[in-house]
């Protein structure tokens, strides 16, 4: 079934498991849709699902869809391998960035955007592991590259270091962030972009993320922390508790977690999933918590 229009992805009952435990459903019937133009924020405990909501939208491997659909560009997304959905314009910021020794960020970003050029039906002119056939040319790439690791504050050194390899946290993110300016994506998921990050690397990536918002771009943006929704202003806040949507608002819902933690609007919503409420507190920005705020 599909009659979402070109502008949204449609997320509609999504139940998934984990596929080691097919049994037990993380996702227990989600529905969300995102406009392009719009940035929308998940909140929940830890456990709560926000990775695997993530993961299952760009197709990871070790979940099991037990049903439901996404609508994006006139498929289904669960239908395709994560590969065609980053050439639908999808792009996964990870929570826990993966190392690959040996292989550096400039090559490593320069094979990403070259796929991407290279569209759905994979255009066999350009070949994304071959800089003399097809794609962006070395002297464009690496215009771009400056450009964006400018805005981004970080070093031409980074260029040439191996992917996450001995990154400090902050290094990670600001790697994927270099990636989502790079690669332009039309929706833009963003998972706990701000853990690891002080508060001077955090505006800065908030900054950038700022600079590439744009109408024709969605993004899901999951924290854990209401400051990032000081720098990032999302149009609508979701609570993800117990595989569902509880409640959605805006901005001033993140204010009131911050303030309450999860367990009152839990409870408002009929949820009483017997975690303690310090269990449920929104955790205080580490500088804040260290400073004895
Ligand atoms: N691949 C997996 N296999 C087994 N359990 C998983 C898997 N992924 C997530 N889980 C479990 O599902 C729940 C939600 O995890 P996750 O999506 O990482 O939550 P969050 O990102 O909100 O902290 C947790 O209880 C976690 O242990
Ligand atoms: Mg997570």
């Amino acid at each position: 079934m599909t009659n979402a229009d070109d502008r949204e992805l449609v997320i509609r009952d999504l139940r998934v498991a984990p596929a080691a435990k097919p049994d037990h459903e993380i996702l227990q019937g989600i529905n969300l849709t995102i406009r392009k133009g719009e940035t929308h924020a998940i909140m929940g405990p830890n456990g709560s699902g926000k990775t695997t909501l993530s993961y299952v939208l760009m197709g990871h491997p070790a979940y099991i869809v037990k049903s439901g659909e996404v609508l994006w560009k006139g498929y289904n997304l669960l239908d395709l391998s994560a590969d065609k959905r980053a050439r639908l314009g999808l792009f996964l910021a990870f929570q826990y960035p993966t190392a690959i020794p040996g292989l550096s960020v400039a090559s490593f970003v320069r094979s990403a955007v070259n796929a991407k050029l290279q569209g759905i039906d994979k255009n066999p002119a350009i070949d994304p592991t071959d800089v003399t056939r097809g794609g962006l040319s070395m002297l464009e790439f690496r215009r771009r590259m400056r450009e964006k690791m400018a805005m981004l504050k970080m070093d031409d050194a980074f260029a040439t270091r191996y992917v996450n390899d001995g990154f400090s946290g902050g290094e990670k993110k600001r790697l994927e962030m270099l990636q989502m300016a790079m690669l332009a994506p039309e929706f833009a998921i963003l998972d706990e972009t701000d853990s690891g990050l002080d508060i001077d690397a955090l505006r800065i990536v908030a900054e950038g993320v700022n600079s590439m918002l744009n109408p024709d771009m969605g993004v899901l943006l999951i924290t854990h922390y209401q400051r990032l929704l000081n720098y990032i202003k999302p149009d609508y806040v979701h609570v993800l508790a117990a595989g569902r949507i509880v409640t959605s608002g805006g901005k001033d819902l993140a204010l009131r977690l911050e303030e309450e933690g999860y367990g009152p609007i839990l409870r408002e919503n009929g949820l009483d999933i017997g975690i303690p409420d310090e269990a449920l507190a929104v955790p205080l920005e580490p500088e804040a918590a260290g400073a004895g705020r």
